[in-house]
């Protein structure tokens, strides 16, 4: 086995999964799971929430012991008891959640464990010298004595992708790693990985995009509640409708499924607004009934209008009303109370509370809220209350009881969205709701989306995605640069023509 030592890979042997199984209490994560994946490959795991790709991945990097089963790596069977373990046979697995340290350097972290010393002390010269030797190649302009908490996420996942090669390793799997990326970011990664592909590694892609996985992947193995569906070759041979109907087991002929309403009055008024991220004053209306896309690319100040809206940020001018009277919002308790309620993009982020059931997770907000009104709601309120956002998210979990941290990452995005959806409101804001989320669950939130816009509700929906706010959406706004740069109605929905009011005019 390899010692740490920097070594190049030499060309790997096939990776093999053989009979893993992983139960954990009251779920069956992984049964059986057989299947290999060639040298100077990059193969894609696909599966909907909660298919158990993630724990699979963590049985190959050695955090999780398998129930059954062993790997098979250069024609030895493996079953790793450790992560440790696991870096020493050559693999590597890159976590959405980093395992670097913030407070420390770029440098200390790639040299953790194995820092250069002479007679015990850092030589910081020569650390400094090894560690650009490291990055070369993956991310030039990161100074090495930089501390990783400054950095970009896309900027970490390279130091750490660095960290995995001087570790000499082989196969290298990634769980989701443009998730939280910029196009550019993204694109540079894509790069990256093709080269580890050349260099003769194993590697694993683990993602929902579509089309990141047909850009970038030659094989794809599909998993369905925790069973292998089929491992596909030459991704080539199949079309990404295909490949859909391989994770979700039915045909979507239309995950949109959009169906016209009566729209109603007049809602939330926005005019002259300014403030945090807007370069000129906006002002629109959104009507009840009415699901209002709002289209821009990243950096656009859609989040930053959407803040605003919520109380989160105070606005420098401009006023809302709301239904024709005016509404002051000093705080985003404010917002809450007049009903207009944001549903963030780092759902997970900014609300998770991992220790605390899913139920106390779903039902934190609406206690507050009826708290702050003076009413304390009752258990069986919020029994019911957890029961019904469960089912009508398809959260999948044993019990509403169960720990928010051992659902799968999607799973905890409807959980959080669940939240939302408990508490009274009039408008809601939707900053990227599908992000993270597999298609058919998609399709339920969009099913909601309307739901909602059916009973009268006012709902924005901020997305990057374009086919998916056409798809949504009665009317859209565009924002470019901090301003609204156009309006398009459903009739006029053209892709064309969105991008274009999209693009920045001006080159900074
Ligand atoms: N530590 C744990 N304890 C209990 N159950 C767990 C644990 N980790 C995962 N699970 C369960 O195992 C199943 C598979 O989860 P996993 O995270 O592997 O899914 P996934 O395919 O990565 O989904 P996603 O696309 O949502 O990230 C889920 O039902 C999840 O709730
Ligand atoms: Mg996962």
């Amino acid at each position: 086995m390899a010692a740490l030592e920097h070594t190049t890979a030499q060309s790997a042997d096939s990776l093999g999964f053989v009979g893993i199984g992983k139960t954990f209490p009251g779920v069956k994560a992984l049964a059986d799971i057989s299947f290999s994946v060639r040298p100077g490959s990059v193969h894609a795991l696909m599966g909907e929430n909660g298919a158990g790709k993630s724990t699979l991945l963590k049985i190959l990097s050695g955090y999780h012991a398998p129930t059954t089963g062993h790997l098979n790596i250069d024609g030895q069977e493996l079953v790793f008891k450790s992560t440790a373990e696991a870096i020493r046979a050559g693999v590597a697995v890159i976590q959405q959640e980093l395992q670097l340290v913030p407070e420390m350097t770029v440098a200390e972290n790639l040299f953790l464990g194995h820092l250069p010393a002479r007679y015990g002390i850092v030589n910081r010269g020569h650390l400094r010298r090894q560690a650009l030797d490291l990055l070369k190649g993956l991310a030039e302009e990161i100074d090495p004595n930089t501390k990783v908490g400054r950095l970009s996420l896309g900027q970490r996942q390279l130091v750490e992708i660095a960290k995995a090669l001087s570790r000499g390793a082989r196969v290298i799997a990634f769980d989701e790693p443009t998730s939280s990326l910029s196009a550019r970011e993204t694109d540079r990664l894509m790069t990256i990985i093709a080269r580890l592909r050349d260099e003769g590694r194993v590697v694993l892609y683990v993602s929902h995009r579509m089309e990141e996985v047909f850009r970038i992947c030659d094989a794809v193995t599909v998993f369905k509640d925790g069973r292998h569906v089929r491992t596909i070759e030459r991704l080539a041979d199949i079309t990404p409708d295909q490949l859909i109907t391989l994770m979700v087991g039915r045909d979507l002929a239309d995950i949109y499924d959009y169906r016209p309403r009566e729209i109603g009055g007049g809602c939330l008024k926005v005019e002259g607004l300014l403030g945090q991220g807007l370069q000129q004053p906006v002002g629109f209306e959104v009507c009840q009934g009415e699901i209002l896309g709002l289209f821009g690319l990243v950096g656009a100040g859609r989040t930053e209008l959407l803040r605003l809206l919520a109380g989160l940020e105070k606005h420098k001018a401009g006023s809302l009303s709301l239904k024709g009277a005016p509404v002051s919002l000093r705080s985003p308790r404010d917002a809450i109370a007049a009903g207009i309620l944001l549903c963030p993009e780092d759902r997970k982020k900014e609300g998770i509370v991992p220790l605390a059931s899913v139920a106390e997770n779903i039902n934190i907000s609406a206690r507050a809220h009826h708290a702050s009104l003076g009413c304390l709601i009752q258990g069986r309120w919020e029994k019911a209350n957890a029961e019904k956002q469960i089912r009508a998210l398809n959260v999948k979990t044993p019990h509403a009881g169960q720990k928010i941290k051992n659902l799968s990452g999607g799973n905890q995005q409807k959980a959080i969205l669940g939240r939302w959806l408990s508490m009274p409101m009039q408008v809601l804001l939707l900053d990227e709701p599908t992000r993270g989320i597999d298609v058919g669950a998609k399709s339920e939130i969009y099913a909601i989306i309307h739901d909602l816009a059916a009973r009268g509700i006012a709902v924005v929906v901020v997305s990057s995605d374009l086919m998916e706010v056409m798809g949504v959406a009665d009317r859209i706004l565009v924002m470019s640069e901090g301003a609204i740069t156009g309006e398009v109605a459903r009739a006029e929905f053209n892709d064309e023509r969105l991008l274009q009011l999209a693009l920045p005019r001006t080159r900074a």
